[in-house]
């Protein structure tokens, strides 16, 4: 059986990536793809342990290298027990977030630096990397607008971070595009969610 794709979505908080994932699943299933979807962190009930500790707002106090160790370590375990079996079995895996997540929040707008939090990251996913990432760009001041008017969204730790963190998040995804024009194919998401979807497509198929 042929390997399955190993798809990515990233970007920063209210850009629609929940949306864009549902849309593209049923596209690419109605095309006849065996596919299959996941986040992070997460996807898994050791990941979603991990992720509920991560993400709790009362843990204030929680320090910057921990934070990128328990994600890395949520990856770790979601990768090798889910993930990539599915790959294994020919599925279309469709991942929301994975290690560029990492180096933008924790490497960039945290600070951490990227060379640090990528060798945190090599360990925890050794040479798995996606075929394909899809970034959706948005400006930070009209996604976090589109979280506060969303009532299905809880509020995580990570959301109360102050504007400028966010902005940092987006410079340090845009220079991850730089790094890696290749992989990552930046996608505008001010726009209509079918507009998008159509745009990912094309993307994808021309990828496979
Ligand atoms: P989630 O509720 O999944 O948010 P979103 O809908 O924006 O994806 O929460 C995940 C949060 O964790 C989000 O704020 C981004 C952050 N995050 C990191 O900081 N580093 C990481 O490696 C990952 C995977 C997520």
């Amino acid at each position: 059986m042929s390997k399955g794709m190993f798809i990515t979505i990233e970007g920063g908080e209210g850009a629609g990536k929940t949306t864009l994932i549902r849309l593209l699943a049923a596209e690419l299933e109605a095309q006849g793809l065996p596919v299959m979807t996941t986040r992070e962190p997460g996807g898994i009930p050791i990941a979603e342990k991990i992720r509920e500790v991560i993400l709790d707002t009362s843990h204030t106090s929680m320090d910057g290298r921990t934070e990128a160790l328990l994600y890395a370590a949520a990856r770790r375990q979601h990768l090798v027990e889910k993930v990539v079996p599915a790959l294994d079995a020919g599925q279309w895996v469709i991942c929301d977030r994975f290690i560029d997540s990492s180096l933008a929040y924790q490497g960039y707008a945290r600070g951490l630096g990227m060379e640090t939090v990528r060798e945190i990251n090599r360990y925890a996913i050794e040479s798995w990397m996606p075929d394909i990432t899809l970034y959706l760009d948005i400006p930070p001041e009209l996604g976090l607008a589109r979280i506060a008017a969303s009532s299905q969204r809880e509020v995580n730790r990570l959301d109360l971070e102050k504007e400028s963190f966010h902005r940092k998040v987006r410079q340090g995804y845009l220079l991850l595009l730089e790094q890696e024009p290749e992989r990552i194919v930046m996608l505008d998401a001010s726009g209509e969610p079918e507009e998008i979807l159509k745009e990912a497509c094309r993307v994808i198929l021309n990828a496979r």
